[in-house]
């Protein structure tokens, strides 16, 4: 039998200290690196959070990666990914760690409420408005037990949920393997193929979050893109689409 070689991980460079694997990617994404390519640290300098937030680590606390990932899609459809990124994290901190890990939208990990991992896209366009890559960065807490004041009771780590260590290999490993599973099912059959199991896992349905217009209301589900559906209480649904930025 022959074995099906994984295309999430097929590369993985492993760094001691790194501005931010994001950084680093883009230029191995630049000399033409293979889909699938993958940059971790034990340690990042300028680490980059979604909405142009700082992302904390304490050296060799977390685990750090950047995915590089190459299909042929519209610009429009990248955000999506966000979303199957998220849902694969959630999966591999549930093999790997044993916790019951919930989604905010658009890709917050949660576990006790708390976030857990968070996710970072960062896409390339093409002239032409198609996908050149998107780096798919996460960052997911694992040995802390404390965290700086600014995140206040917002963050939790693997440690902090389980009272014991985990060992960073293997949770690098679920995370590679969760995402090559995700991403192959993205591919076939796009979000609404993972509709029901992002539904399954999601903390954000019921809550009231904003709508990015200043308003703000009931997310009542995801639509087949992903986009989140608010009931603003204008008789319409309004679509949230979450936003990728430039690399
Ligand atoms: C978020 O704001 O929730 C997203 C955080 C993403 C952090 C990861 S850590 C690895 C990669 N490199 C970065 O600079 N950021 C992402």
């Amino acid at each position: 039998m022959t074995a099906v070689r994984r295309l999430v991980g097929r590369a993985v460079h492993v760094l001691e200290t790194v501005d931010s694997t994001q950084n680093v990617l883009t230029r191995l994404a630049a000399e033409g690196a293979a889909e699938g390519t993958v940059v971790t640290a034990r340690h990042q300098t300028a680490g980059r959070g979604r909405r142009g937030r700082r992302w904390w680590d304490a050296p060799g606390q977390s685990l750090m990666m950047s995915v590089l990932l190459r299909p042929s899609i519209s610009i429009g459809q990248a955000p999506q990914l966000s979303l199957v990124a998220g849902l694969a994290v959630a999966d591999a901190l549930e093999i790997a760690a044993g916790v019951t890990a919930r989604i905010r939208w658009p890709n917050d990990v949660l576990v006790d409420g708390k976030k857990i991992a968070g996710v970072l896209p960062e896409a390339v366009a093409r002239g032409d408005g198609r996908l050149a890559y998107v780096l798919l960065g996460i960052g997911v807490n694992v040995d802390q037990d404390r965290f700086p004041d600014d995140l206040g009771n917002e963050a939790t780590s693997l440690g902090l949920a389980t009272g014991r260590t985990h060992d960073h290999g293997r949770l690098l490993e679920a995370v590679l393997e969760a995402l090559d599973r995700r991403y192959d099912e993205w591919l076939s059959a796009g979000f609404a193929g993972l509709r029901d199991e992002w539904r399954r896992r999601a903390s954000t349905l019921g809550e009231r979050v904003p709508t990015g217009d200043g308003r703000e209301g009931v997310a009542v589900d995801v639509d087949e893109s992903g986009a989140l559906l608010v009931d603003a209480g204008r008789g319409t649904l309004t679509r949230v689409v979450s936003q990728i930025a430039p690399s």
